[in-house]
């Protein structure tokens, strides 16, 4: 079976958030299962793409609306991924330098699903499953089914993969012109709310959808930014599967981004160097407990809280932990951050940016890693923490509440908090500051998360479950 993945984001050739690892290591790990795995993405211009070379494989040439642009697809040379990777090259079009965040993302995204399908209408062979991962990939399942030009590709099954429903890249239907003629009479299923919705077109049209863990794809049923009703009409096909981590990536006993290299067995060791390298870096105190957060600072990673929450836990357990953040987003959260630095100088540090060597650096050196999500589809965060024995303090919601069990329960080995609010953040940090110091209870846990099975054997395994169901 030959599976094609079309996504914006492949780690490590070009990573945002979540969906850049989840692309980078699931066709690895589906490939060692047997299954042939291909990604295709957009060719940006990333340090990747100039470190490696690449083969022609097509040449072509699209309107975008009332904009001719010719595009190549090239494949990357040395494999060293694991798996075929494909780029997809469209000058003045999708060689930025970032992924997202352009204003002509619309157009931007579109030449690449019609680069995508031009191409694998003029391919010798075809997959066997195009897999199209969130919004970006969404018009695909819409086109493969009633684009005229498409109709060869009719009968190629599609899946779609909803990473993260809160972003579906609606556009209004003054853009239809953008769109490579289909049968008209289909229009309705590119509509939701009034809007051509990519995401919803998916949902309606992929042959099986899923989300990237069990609770998040119940949640959906009931808040799904406005999709609940399609969701629920759609059920019959929608599955939720758990996303996994690259335990070859993300692996303390042979990270060479951190300071200091260590299994389960010198976990004592090794996290007192990684922590000891950390705060010396950020000017922090290496004996008090390190509570760290990681990703984008957006609201619904609860990132809006965070300054009143290092407020409040700063002035409740004065001199008793302290705080770093790696992360960029909202600018009005940014400047919060940098502004509480003035105040908690001494027990508070922040990086804004984006940085992957530190976020590897701070899942090692840490004690605690906060996620207080309003929304988490998955979340690979807590399981990296995990990965190198730092202790996940979750809001109860989405992937989290699927992958962290509270500590005061039988067996459990995480911190989990209802609320996506300052009070019940802080009560979780208490928590945490007296575990800390509980000292043979702390040294057990950190055991006990960093040989949990977090990965990707069992959901690589799902979906190739997912895939023969389509046959
Ligand atoms: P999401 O995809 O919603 O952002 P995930 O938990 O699935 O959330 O994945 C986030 C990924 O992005 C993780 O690999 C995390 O380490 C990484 N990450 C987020 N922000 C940063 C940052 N500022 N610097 C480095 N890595 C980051
Ligand atoms: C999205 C979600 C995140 C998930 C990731 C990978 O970005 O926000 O929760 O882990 O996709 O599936």
């Amino acid at each position: 079976m030959e599976i094609l993945h079309v996504s914006a984001e492949c780690y490590p050739v070009a990573k945002v958030g979540g969906l850049g690892d989840v692309v980078g290591a699931l066709p690895k790990y589906q490939q060692e299962a047997g299954t042939i795995a291909k990604v295709v993405m957009p060719a940006y211009h990333t340090k990747f793409r100039e470190s490696h070379t690449y083969e022609l494989v097509h040449q072509g040439g699209l309107w975008v609306g009332h904009a001719w642009f010719h595009f190549n697809v090239w494949k990357e040379d040395s494999n060293e991924l694991g798996f075929d990777l494909y780029q997809v090259d469209i000058p003045g079009l999708l060689d930025t330098p970032g992924v997202y965040g352009y204003m002509n993302d619309t157009e931007r995204f579109l030449g690449f699903q019609v680069a995508v399908l031009d191409w694998l209408n003029e391919w010798q062979h075809q997959p066997d499953v195009i897999h199209c991962h969130d919004h970006h990939t969404g018009l695909i399942p819409f086109l493969v089914r009633f684009g005229y030009k498409y109709s060869r590709l009719q009968d190629i099954a599609t899946v779609l993969t909803i990473h993260n429903a809160q972003y579906q890249g609606q556009f209004g239907w003054d853009k239809l012109y953008l769109i490579p003629s289909f049968d008209l009479w289909k229009s309705g299923m590119l509509d939701w709310g009034g809007s051509i919705n990519p995401l919803a077109a998916a949902i309606k049209c992929a042959w099986r959808i899923n989300t990237v863990s069990p609770s998040y794809m119940e949640e959906l049923f009931t808040s799904a930014n406005g999709l609940e009703a399609l969701l629920n009409a759609e059920r019959g096909k929608a599955t939720g599967i758990l996303n996994g981590i690259d335990d070859k990536v993300w692996n303390p006993g042979k990270d060479g981004m951190i300071a200091a290299k260590y299994t389960m067995s010198s976990q004592l060791k090794g996290k007192k160097a990684n922590k000891q390298h950390l705060c010396e870096t950020f000017r922090l105190d290496p004996e008090l407990p390190l509570f760290v957060f990681i990703g984008r600072l957006v609201g619904d990673k609860g990132a809006d809280l965070l300054p009143e929450i290092i407020g409040r836990s700063l002035f409740e357990n004065p001199g008793a932990l302290n705080f770093l953040i790696l992360g960029s987003g909202d600018a009005h959260t940014e400047w919060m951050l940098q502004q509480t630095r003035q105040y908690a100088g001494e027990h508070f540090n922040v990086y804004i940016g984006y940085n992957e060597a530190l976020s590897h650096q701070l899942y090692a050196g840490a004690d605690f890693l906060l996620m207080p999500s309003r929304v988490e589809p998955c979340g690979l965060n807590q399981m990296y923490a995990m990965r190198y024995g730092t202790v996940p303090i979750v809001r109860t919601t989405g992937g989290l509440k699927d992958t962290v069990t509270d500590f005061g329960d039988e067996g459990g080995f995480g911190i989990r908090f209802y609320h996506a609010s300052v009070g019940d953040v802080c009560h979780a940090i208490g928590r945490a500051l007296e575990l800390f110091h509980t000292k043979t209870k702390f040294s057990k846990i950190r055991k006990t998360i960093m040989q949990l099975d977090h990965s990707w054997d069992k959901a690589a395994q799902q979906y190739l479950d997912l895939y023969t169901s389509l046959k």
